[in-house]
């Protein structure tokens, strides 16, 4: 099936792999960009990167069901796949992928990918099951279309370090990219669930980003990182965020809590402004 000019659409893994398979046999490597769509610069900076990095570009939209909790917003979640099939061709993609949820998960659907450890801190426990459903979403997608290389971006740093740890324990042959996160102006971390921000919010949004990179300044300079991400809580619930989830100080490799002097450290944050939670991260140093 064919979208805008250019744009393959494909709605079930036979036509996937018919895909794939065609390209292969041309000799093209393949590259995977996986989204809930409701695309954005940061998105698409994925499919760019991903264009550079291989012959051929399949992005996907999943909103998938098992990622979210029973209370939260699976059925707000923004759904606009005639613009982002725009956006995708205007990027060079060259392949949309878009199942529907029984496709993914047919009748009898019982198998789960579970990591242990780099789940159990930060969103981990604030979003039960939420990891599994990633992980189990992406192990698929990656089965699916048995990509060269797949790209995720580090604004969801611990969903690409979950990433990066299922598919080597897996030996799933995938290269996994991790791409910096894209922002606005301001600051504020590119996000679908930025929709969700009244104007008042929006204007307040960009603390969080302040907040967590002055903490990391502070920390690059010796600061005591549970003293730094105590002072960045306090300053994000002044400027009107309605709860934080958390601010920590912790490795990027490991994700187990940065220690002071401590090298390869990383600020992450999860709040709630208004209905809408953000999370961002930046790196110490
Ligand atoms: P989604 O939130 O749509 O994000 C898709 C990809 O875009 C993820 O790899 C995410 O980290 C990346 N991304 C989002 N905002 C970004 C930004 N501002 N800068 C750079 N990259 C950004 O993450 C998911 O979907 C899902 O969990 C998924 C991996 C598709 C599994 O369902």
């Amino acid at each position: 099936m064919s979208g805008p000019a250019g744009l393959t659409i494909v709605r079930d893994v036979a036509g996937l792999r018919t895909q794939v398979k065609a390209w292969r046999a041309a000799g093209r490597t393949i590259a995977l960009v996986p989204t809930m769509g409701a695309l954005h610069r940061g998105h698409i900076q994925l499919m760019e990167t991903a264009r550079a990095k291989a012959d051929a570009v399949i992005a996907t939209i999943f909103v998938n069901p098992t990622q979210f909790g029973p209370n939260e917003d699976f059925g707000a979640y923004p759904r606009q796949e005639g613009k982002d099939a725009s956006l995708l061709t205007t990027a060079g993609v060259d392949a949309l992928f878009a199942p529907s949820p029984s496709e993914m998960y047919p009748a009898g659907f019982a198998t789960k990918v579970s990591v242990a450890g780099l789940t159990d801190v930060l969103c981990g426990p604030f979003r039960p099951g939420h990891f599994e459903g990633v992980a189990t979403v992406v192990t698929k997608l990656l089965l699916q279309a048995l990509p060269d290389v797949a790209l995720f971006g580090e604004k969801d740093f611990q969903q690409l370090a979950v990433i990066k740890r299922f598919t080597a324990d897996l030996d799933i042959p995938v290269k996994i990219i991790g791409v910096p996160t894209v922002r606005e102006a301001d600051g504020l971390a590119m996000s679908s669930r930025n929709a969700y921000l009244s104007a008042e919010e929006r204007a307040i949004a960009p603390m969080l980003f302040a907040a967590i990179s002055k903490a990391a300044a502070a920390i690059s300079k010796g600061a005591e990182p549970a003293a730094a991400v105590s002072e960045a809580k306090d300053a994000v619930l002044r400027a009107g965020f309605r709860s934080v989830d958390y601010i920590e100080a912790r490795r990027s490799d490991t994700l187990s809590v940065l220690k002071k002097g401590e090298d390869g450290g990383r600020v992450f944050a999860a709040a709630y402004l208004g209905r809408a939670r953000l999370i961002d991260n930046v790196a110490v140093g």
